[in-house]
């Protein structure tokens, strides 16, 4: 079987999962992989050959903001009903589904938003596991009124009497509700019985076999060429480079560059990781040229400029140091990929490629591997522990590319990133000593920040006048919005105290109470 993307690994079975536009298209994605089987997500108005190459063995429609009268309203592909296999429509997709066969789409005399008490009136393998009654999240206006011929009512709720119809002989099933939700419990139950147990997939989307088909890929690819990665210390990074090792070893030549703006034991926990997994890692003290080129910057934007040259610059002398190189691998997930794709009508399904190591030179010439652009990033976390990196690596927290420099208020200095550091330290020990007991509140983001703000303070029977640090810990999905994460007092307390009592030169904390939007989770 081919693949419309390079790399997909042949014999993989897959499940089309059509975009309307819906805001959770993306997470009918993630259950489905999350059943074992592989997916993708495609524009509904991508060209036949893309469902051809891709070759499902079933089609999920997603739901989305049109009605199915609107004018230009996005429409079903002619390929999905003609290709035989099964089919599962979501709320806009069930009405897609509805009109295209027959069926009456009408609004709905309620408009539906919320939770909703579905019964089942079918025992059917799409409902394998399931309980008769099904807590459900609607979120639509329209809705299906008649079913189409061959159709029958296979769930209701009190203001919808199909909220779930289906032709269980033709395999064409359509729902009202969203499950790919966790507000609907048992959605993800229903999706897994979707692909496997009607589209009849193995499941085998692991892990385990996603490396060693990965590995494969890497090899062909590669040929006996040489691969440069730049490592970041992050988990996309380090997993691309894992992977790379193991498919072609030694011609992999990978690279650490150590800005200066790191937080405490980064390059030496770095150099340790790698050497633990037998990966030879070239660590690059560039420090004194980024710090030279930010001295006297306190623009933000301008401070960032600076490291991103500063950056490119590096990677093109260490590019040039290793001599003979064909490809560049890089960790581009799958959101970045779906992002960049076009769908305009017609046009070709095009795929940017990220330069997400900073900007990559344009005169040099490399081939791209991106062996992580079909996952997403709970599935990279996953194969990390399989190839056996350590959980600290896997669930490292984001650090932005630019470091402290961007935690640092106005001018960076080697003093104030000695002082960031320390207090950083502190909120990172504390914060994960409590780990296991905050629940909701876990941040998923959290780090100190120095401003040049001065305030007045004691100690002992002195005077101090000294600077102010803000802790910044969000709760947040994916880092696009964000909330203050509601930490316990004792916990601030503490965290406030041994940085005041411990980092010399600051006697004031303060919690960044802001949510984003309005603020970024940054502060510069
Ligand atoms: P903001 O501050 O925009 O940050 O709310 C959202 C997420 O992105 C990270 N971030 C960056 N990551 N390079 C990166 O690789 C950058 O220049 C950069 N700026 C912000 C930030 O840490 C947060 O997770």
């Amino acid at each position: 079987m081919s693949s419309p993307q390079p790399g997909l690994p042949p014999g993989t079975e897959t499940i089309a999962i059509i975009d309307y536009g819906g805001q959770t298209a993306q997470l009918i994605a993630r259950r489905v992989r999350e059943h074992g089987v592989f997916c993708e997500l495609l524009p509904w108005d991508a060209p036949r050959a893309v469902f051809e190459a891709l070759a499902p063995r079933g089609y999920i429609l997603s739901g989305g903001p049109e009605s199915v009268y609107a004018p230009d309203a996005p429409s079903l592909p002619s390929i999905v009903l003609e290709s035989g296999v099964p089919v599962l429509g979501i709320c806009y997709g069930m009405q897609l589904l509805s009109h295209a066969l027959g069926g009456r789409v009408a609004p709905s005399a309620h408009r539906e938003y919320g939770l909703a008490e579905l019964e089942r009136d079918a025992e059917l393998p799409l409902f394998r596991g399931l309980p008769q009654e099904l807590t459900v999240w609607m979120s639509h206006a329209d809705r299906v009124d008649m079913v189409p011929d061959g159709f029958r009512a296979l769930g209701h709720t009190r203001n919808a009497p199909a909220a779930i119809m289906g032709d269980p002989k033709r395999g064409l099933y359509a729902v009202q509700f969203h499950p790919e939700v966790t507000h609907t419990p048992f959605g993800s139950k229903l999706l897994g019985n979707f692909v496997l147990e009607v589209c009849g997939c193995r499941g085998d989307w692991t892990p385990a076999r996603f490396i060693e088909t990965a590995v494969d890929a890497i090899r062909e690819q590669v040929g006996d060429g040489s691969v440069l990665v730049a490592i970041s210390g992050g988990v996309d990074s380090s997993v691309t480079a894992a992977l790379v090792h193991r498919a072609i070893g030694d011609r992999m030549h990978a690279f650490f560059i150590d800005h200066g703006l790191l937080r405490q034991d980064e390059p030496e926990d770095v150099a340790r990781l790698f050497a633990s997994l037998g990966i030879s890692v070239t660590m690059v003290d560039a420090a004194d040229g980024f710090l030279a080129a930010l001295a006297g910057v306190e623009d933000p934007e301008t401070k960032r400029k600076i490291i991103g040259t500063c950056f490119v610059r590096e990677f093109e002398r260490q590019a040039a140091s290793v001599g003979q190189l064909d490809f560049l691998a890089q960790g581009t997930l799958y959101p970045d990929v779906i992002e960049s794709a076009t769908s305009a009508s017609g046009s070709a399904h095009k795929i940017k490629t990220h330069h997400n190591v900073g900007g990559l030179p344009e005169d040099i010439e490399f081939g791209v591997i991106e062996p992580l652009r079909f996952l997403f990033k709970d599935e990279v976390r996953r194969v990390g522990r399989e190839l056996g990196l350590p959980e600290k690596v896997v669930m490292r927290q984001p650090f932005p590319g630019p470091g402290l420099a961007v935690r640092i208020l106005g001018e960076v200095s080697r003093e104030k990133l000695a002082t960031l550091r320390q207090a950083d330290a502190i909120l990172r020990q504390e914060i994960e000593a409590r780990a296991g007991e905050l629940g909701d509140e876990q941040p998923w983001q959290y780090f100190a920040v120095l401003t040049p703000l001065r305030s007045v303070g004691v100690m002992g029977d002195q005077r101090t006048y000294g600077n102010l640090v803000g802790i910044r810990a969000v709760t947040s999905l994916d880092g696009m919005t964000a909330d203050w994460a509601r930490l316990p007092a004792d916990l601030l307390t503490r965290i406030a105290t041994r940085i005041v009592n411990e980092v010399a030169g600051v006697n004031r904390v303060v919690y960044d109470i802001s949510s984003k939007p309005p603020s970024t989770i940054e502060w510069e």
